[in-house]
């Protein structure tokens, strides 16, 4: 029996199929996956509802007992097909980038709280700043944002030319500054020196983003960012993916799969 809309849309394990691969970049693979239960709502002329950028999806990775997270870098909602863009960082994400196509997976999805994208149009504009693989779910919420006809300006930075990707694809949704090398909030420092920035939407290693709260804080602008940190279960049973919070009564510890991934970024500490 068909599922409903609204079991379409509840985080839960499905199954995929790799559809596509593409090598994006120096240890990045772009996969598209089909979620057959997307395909199945397609078929039928329902709809499998969006997932959120921001959101993540959990992925079964054979010869792992742990699931891997990787973000949500687009999604189809006609056809439900996933975009994931995975980096080989060790054993897990290299075996899911080694997967031929037509290789099912199974993935808890999709999980965690997304970037804030009804803020956008109170900022007028939203800026992307990303870092690395960092740029994955960022390219789903500038996607997003150029669908709505939002302002869209994008500050990217990569270790070497040999790891580019995604920056064409960027340029579509309007400018944007590649830094190869360098360090990217410098750049964006200087560009909020003489223009009036728009929210912030971040994504990338922990000393960027510490970089960016200390350009952010001193000038009153708004930024969320998406945290990295281990997981086990995802769901917000484990507490494995734990990070420190600044709450009312000091300091509180959050999950970063069910709290997060997305935070204010004047809540977190990058030390
Ligand atoms: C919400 C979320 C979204 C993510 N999205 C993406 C994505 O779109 N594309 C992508 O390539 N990666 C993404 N990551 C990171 C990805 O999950 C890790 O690179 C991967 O789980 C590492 O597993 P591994 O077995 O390959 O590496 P391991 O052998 O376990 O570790 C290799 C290296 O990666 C570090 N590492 C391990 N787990 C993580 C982790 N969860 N986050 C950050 N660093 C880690 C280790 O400290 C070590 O330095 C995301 C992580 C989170 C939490
Ligand atoms: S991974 Fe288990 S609580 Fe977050």
């Amino acid at each position: 029996m068909m599922s409903s809309d609204k079991e379409l849309n509840s985080p839960r394990e499905r199954t995929a199929t790799i559809i596509s691969k593409i090598h994006a970049a120096s240890d990045v693979v772009e996969l598209i996956m089909e979620i057959n239960e997307g395909r199945e709502a397609a078929m039928l002329g329902s709809r499998f509802s969006s997932p959120l950028p921001g959101q993540f999806a959990h992925i079964a990775v054979p010869g792992s007992f742990l699931r891997r997270p990787l973000s949500v870098a687009g999604f189809d909602d006609e056809s439900g097909r996933l975009r994931i863009i995975v980096r080989r960082a060790g054993k897990g994400s290299s075996a899911l980038a080694s997967l031929p196509v037509g290789s099912s997976l199974n993935l808890l999805f999709p999980l965690g709280n997304p970037f804030p994208m009804e803020l956008i149009e109170s900022f007028g504009k939203v800026w992307i700043v990303a870092g690395g693989i960092g740029l994955a779910p960022l390219l789903f919420a500038a996607r997003r944002a150029s669908q709505r006809r939002l302002a869209v300006r994008s500050f990217v930075g990569f270790r070497d030319d040999t790891h580019v990707f995604g920056v064409e694809e960027l340029e579509e949704y309007g400018p944007v500054s590649l830094v190869v090398g360098g360090v990217v909030t410098e750049r964006l420092s200087e560009v909020m020196d003489r223009e009036a920035p728009g929210l912030i939407f971040a994504c990338g290693p922990a000393p960027m983003l510490g970089a960016l709260r200390l350009v952010c804080a001193p000038r009153g602008v708004r930024a969320f960012v998406s945290l990295e940190e281990r997981m086990g279960c995802g769901v917000g049973a484990c507490l494995v993916c734990n990070c420190g919070i600044k709450s009312p009564d000091g300091f509180a510890y959050k999950r970063v799969c069910a709290d997060g991934p997305v935070f204010d970024i004047s809540e977190v500490g990058f030390e």
